[in-house]
């Protein structure tokens, strides 16, 4: 195992050892201890344990630093304040430390895998069959791509499923109108770009609606052809299958733009689980869960009511027989659970949407699917809004092609680096802008915590100062270019030098990135990856400020620097990696 114990763990054992030793009838109590602005960290669990104690806090803190073992890691602990104690690291334990992340061979930087790793289905990147995607399918998919790397970093087995919208009334009318213009979609798959995939599809959908509003006669065939769909006749599903084909060239052109690796075997869309939903409800109905309500099947629950103060129940079979997205939903979880053998069920779905899922696992819940051991959760995205404050839509009022937005990053983002670039070829901006452009919606959406709403401004995404991924992506190319530039020097650790001040909170910090990587995949919060990582290059800037890095005093020093510089960008490179940005090696 190329684990390696973090500084702030190794302080925290020693603690912990000392504080049950200073008072063994308390059992193990938690230090709580924090990285601190006045020394390395400060530990405040004494104030707690000596109240329980009825002891003095000062008294208590002064017995625990007298059992503290300091020496190679610990060089000083003091009592300060009512009874906290502050704990400075020795130099070398910090050299040391970084110096086996270095070594580790897995490329993991020393990071451990989660004690109990489990299986997560997670649910994400969703779009719908022959309609364009927006926004909020940008967010599902950046948000969910990023959770789903830093839940393998850990060691969970994860299995993606990428819910599509592919099945539904609207493709009746779809189907009905291909049938009788039957040359519309007519070539190879390999022939067509995702854009004209798109507007094949567009220019259908627009003629069908038109039909199926002027012509009652075809309203009627097109009712009849979703009946022929749920029943599974073979001409309507091959027509139907035109329709999900053509769609799926659109989306992988949308998520290669994305730099995304999206599987074709992982989407099961809401077609996928057709044939369960009449079981789905003979179970629910069966167990009493749901209950016929004027023809058509229902759950209530007793804490959501409609404006009117009535019940508002969940939907699984409509009276005329149709099932809908919860029935979907619900035998959806079935497969994830029984099949796939889940323990937990993720959902990076819009927030507008938290009311189904609130049902759907109720629901879920009631029947016995989920329970303890496993359970679902959805983590909930907020809205994109423009600059204004209000939902992203384009000028004439439309939703706004997710397509437009990332070829606009891309454009601002290669004008940038155009700007900054030396020694660029053409081809080589037209590859870094992308990098930069698509990191930079990436990481804007990931800054913030999923379930805020956030503005979408390429303005201050691609700017180079401030948290953006440019500034991130700018420090990882500069270390590049350092290291590049030092000939024969190599990055050696040398932990008998003393430290620089800023040496200290950088390598402290990159210290951190196991804790941080840890948090981020338990809480399903990539911003505090991108916090952590800001961070981490804003600390850098102040060290290569501060302490000359090729022109150190002494060939060690020039060593240990580089040393610094290049976990810095190693640390940069893999964080970077758990969002899906690119760190190019030149900018
Ligand atoms: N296709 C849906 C949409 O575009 C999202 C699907 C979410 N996943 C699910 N299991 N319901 O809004």
């Amino acid at each position: 195992m190329a684990s390696v114990t973090s500084l702030s763990d190794s302080v925290h054992q020693r603690l912990a050892a000392a504080l049950s030793a200073a008072v063994p009838q308390a059992g193990s109590a938690d230090p709580l201890l924090r990285r601190s602005d006045r020394a390395d960290f400060q530990a405040n669990g004494i104030l707690a344990l000596a109240k329980k104690e009825k002891a003095n806090p000062r008294e208590l803190a002064t017995q625990v630093v007298s059992r503290v073992e300091s020496g190679d890691v610990i060089k000083d602990v003091e009592v300060s304040g009512p009874g906290f104690l502050n704990i400075t690291i020795t130099d070398g334990a910090i050299t040391q430390n970084l110096a086996a992340r270095y070594a580790d061979d897995t490329g993991r930087l020393g990071v451990p895998h989660a004690e109990h790793p489990g299986t997560t289905v997670i649910d994400y990147a969703q779009p719908n069959v022959a309609k364009e995607m927006h926004v909020g399918h940008l967010r599902s998919a950046v948000i969910g791509d990023s959770v789903t790397q830093l839940l393998e970093f850990t060691g969970e087995s994860v299995v993606r499923r990428h819910h599509i919208g592919d099945w539904g009334t609207q493709f009746g009318m779809l189907i009905q109108y291909l049938e009788e213009h039957p040359h519309e979609l007519d070539h190879k798959a390999d022939e067509v770009s995702g854009e004209e995939a798109m507007s094949n599809l567009d220019r259908l959908y627009k003629a069908a609606r038109k039909l199926f509003d002027a012509d009652e006669e075809f309203k009627t065939r097109a009712r009849r052809r979703v009946v022929d769909l749920q029943a599974g006749d073979p001409q309507t599903l091959a027509m139907w299958q035109k329709f999900v084909d053509e769609s799926k060239i659109y989306f992988f052109s949308v998520f290669e733009k994305l730099d995304m690796e999206i599987r074709d075997a992982d989407i099961v869309g809401e077609s996928g689980y057709n044939d369960m939903l009449a079981e789905t409800c003979r179970l629910l109905e069966e167990s009493g869960v749901a209950v016929r309500s004027e023809g058509a099947l229902c759950v209530f629950f007793d804490d959501i009511k409609g404006p009117d103060g009535n019940p508002v129940p969940l939907i699984v079979q409509k009276s005329d027989g149709g099932y809908g997205y919860a029935a979907t939903d619900l035998s959806a979880i079935r497969d994830r659970v029984f099949n796939i053998k889940a323990n937990t069920l993720l959902y990076v779905v819009d927030a507008r949407q938290s009311l189904h899922f609130k049902m759907v696992f109720e629901t879920a819940r009631r029947a016995g699917w989920l329970n303890e051991d496993v359970k679902a959760v959805q983590l909930a995205f907020g809205t994109v809004l423009g600059k204004d404050g209000k939902p992203f839509k384009t000028r004439e009022g439309e939703t706004v092609r997710l397509v437009d937005l990332l070829d606009e990053a891309i454009d601002r983002a290669s004008a940038v680096v155009r700007e900054k670039a030396q020694d660029l070829s053409e081809e080589e901006i037209a590859e870094r802008g992308t990098q930069v452009g698509i990191g930079a919606v990436k990481y804007a959406d990931l800054s913030t915590s999923a379930n805020r709403d956030y503005k979408f401004d390429l303005d201050q995404m691609v700017s180079l100062n401030g948290d953006t991924s440019v500034y991130l992506q700018y420090a990882y190319a500069r270390i590049q270019s350092i290291l590049r530039k030092a000939g024969e020097a190599r990055p050696v650790a040398h932990p008998e030098l003393d430290l620089h001040e800023a040496e200290r909170a950088l390598g402290l910090h990159a210290d951190a990135f196991a804790a941080t990587v840890a948090e981020a995949a338990a809480e399903y919060a990539p911003h505090k990856l991108t916090a952590y990582l800001y961070q981490l290059a804003s600390l850098y800037t102040t060290f290569y400020d501060k302490c000359p890095v090729l022109k150190a005093e002494s060939p060690e020093q020039i060593e240990n620097r580089l040393f610094l510089c290049d976990i810095t960008a190693r640390t940069l490179h893999q964080g970077m990696a758990l969002l899906g940005i690119r760190t190019p090696e030149r900018l």
